[in-house]
């Protein structure tokens, strides 16, 4: 698990376990990528995470109240529409780094202000992206609704 690496990490990079590490440079010494690195290891915290997801992380604005799609794809867990099979640091890939489960980069409306840039520690914390997925796990919605913006940018592939 990528966590435990960076747990090894930081006897070495102190930043590595603090919050403010968004760059991720330091941590994505592997490959020589900058994709920054999970640090959250806990249990995610449901409550909190929905107070996120329909407040400041701003996820409600595309992907619709309860999870269930609008602008953006339904990302509720169900198994058949949603993000039902997906791991946590597949969630956290695709937040943090941009990339799909598939390992794709996923569109630029997939963003906090559909610009493009991935959302940083400061709008949302690993804790933060952990506890969304643990109220994400709360929601289910087996109507497909891969979101609008598919149509105005193929790139956004939802897969
Ligand atoms: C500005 C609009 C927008 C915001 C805000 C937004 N998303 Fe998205 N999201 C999208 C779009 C569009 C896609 C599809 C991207 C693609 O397939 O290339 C997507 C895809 C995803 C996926 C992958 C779904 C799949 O089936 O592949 C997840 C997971 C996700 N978003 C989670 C979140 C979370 C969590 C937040 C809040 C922290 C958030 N998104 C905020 C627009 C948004």
């Amino acid at each position: 698990m990528v966590s435990v690496g960076c747990a090894a990490l930081a006897a070495l990079v102190p930043a590595c376990g603090s919050s403010d590490s968004g760059g991720g440079g330091s941590s994505g010494s592997s490959g020589g990528s900058s994709l920054a690195v999970n640090t959250f290891t806990g249990t995610g915290d449901a409550v909190n995470g929905k107070t996120l997801y329909d407040g400041d992380a701003t996820c409600t604005m595309c992907h619709g109240p309860g999870a269930v799609g609008s602008l953006g794809p339904n990302i509720t867990f169900s198994t058949t529409a949603g993000i039902g099979g997906w791991t946590e640091e597949q969630f956290f890939q695709v937040v943090r780094n941009s990339k799909s489960r598939a390992g794709n980069t996923v569109c630029k409306y997939m963003s906090p202000t559909a610009d493009g840039k991935p959302f940083t520690v400061a709008m949302v914390s690993d804790k933060g992206i952990g506890d969304i997925f643990a109220y994400l796990q709360t929601t289910s919605s087996d109507t497909v609704n891969k979101g609008s913006y598919l149509q105005l940018d193929s790139t956004c592939s939802t897969q």
